[in-house]
């Protein structure tokens, strides 16, 4: 069963054309990777799924309910999370304590509305300390909870993202280059703990430019060139399409 669908998703930016009558099906329970060369509309994709931007045209079906313009903060509500290019953490704030707030972010609107309202929610809820804290021993973190954020290691910040997508009980995730500025082993790392969100029946839609990477754990590739899908299929499938290897793979 297809949990996402995008049907003609159309964005330009002033004279350029970043995404164009995209169609895309995402099939619930899976790993889907979104590739594609620098400024091919992956990121805007992204955006405009997860309602941090609207598009000009088109429509998204979130478990068949379309979300179209939906605000992010409802998009999330609906179990649809995602992650940024750039990790945002409360540096200040402990590890656990990052978590907790968006355990309890369900209802909110964006970090800094979360900000606000960190004080009166936090304020010792045990079972967002429950779900923070399995969330942190899921990806690996458990030793850290009570470091400030900002003492986390590049690699560390990007799993504290994930763990706080977990602790929001998403049914889907979307992961803008997790695998970014990470070292091998990190990555590694990082592909189990995909698989193993996967195998609980979380759909993963990942950005990533680590081809090991991606033919590695993805069960469905999309590739994107100019804001449009050139390509997808299964790995093994898409890699060998001359289309995709001229436009992105190169050699
Ligand atoms: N907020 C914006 N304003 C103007 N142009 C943008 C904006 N966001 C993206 N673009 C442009 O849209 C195109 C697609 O960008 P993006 O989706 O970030 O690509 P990718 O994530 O695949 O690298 C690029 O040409 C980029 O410069
Ligand atoms: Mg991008």
């Amino acid at each position: 069963m297809d949990i996402l669908k995008v049907r003609s998703l159309t964005k330009s930016f002033d004279s350029i054309m970043a995404v164009s009558s995209l169609d895309m099906d995402i099939e619930g329970g899976s790993i889907t990777a979104l590739i594609g060369p620098n400024g091919a509309g992956k990121t805007t994709t992204f955006n405009m799924i997860t309602g941090f931007l609207k598009p000009d045209a088109g429509r998204v079906f979130f478990k068949g309910q379309d979300i179209t313009g939906w605000p992010a903060y409802k998009v999330a509500r609906m179990g649809l999370v995602r992650t940024f290019q750039k990790v945002e953490v409360f540096g200040g704030l402990s590890v656990l304590d990052n978590i907790k707030v968006a355990s309890l972010g369900r209802a909110m609107q964006g970090l800094f509305r979360w900000m606000f309202k960190y004080s009166s929610y936090v304020r010792e809820d045990k079972k967002a300390v429950e779900t923070s804290l399995r969330a942190l021993e899921d990806v690996g973190l458990k030793d850290s909870i009570d470091k400030p954020a900002r003492l986390l290691t590049f690699g560390q910040l990007r799993l504290l993202e994930i763990a706080r997508a977990l602790a929001t009980g998403a049914s889907m995730m979307l992961l803008d280059e997790p695998a970014a500025g990470l070292n091998s082993v990190e990555v590694e790392d990082l592909a189990s703990l995909m698989k193993e969100i996967r195998s609980r029946g979380v759909t993963i839609f990942l950005i990533d430019h680590d081809m090991k990477l991606v033919m590695d754990i993805s069960d469905t590739v999309i590739v994107l060139d100019q804001g449009a899908r050139i390509a997808s299929g299964r790995p093994e499938q898409v890699r060998t399409e001359p289309r995709v290897i001229e436009a992105y793979l190169g050699t």
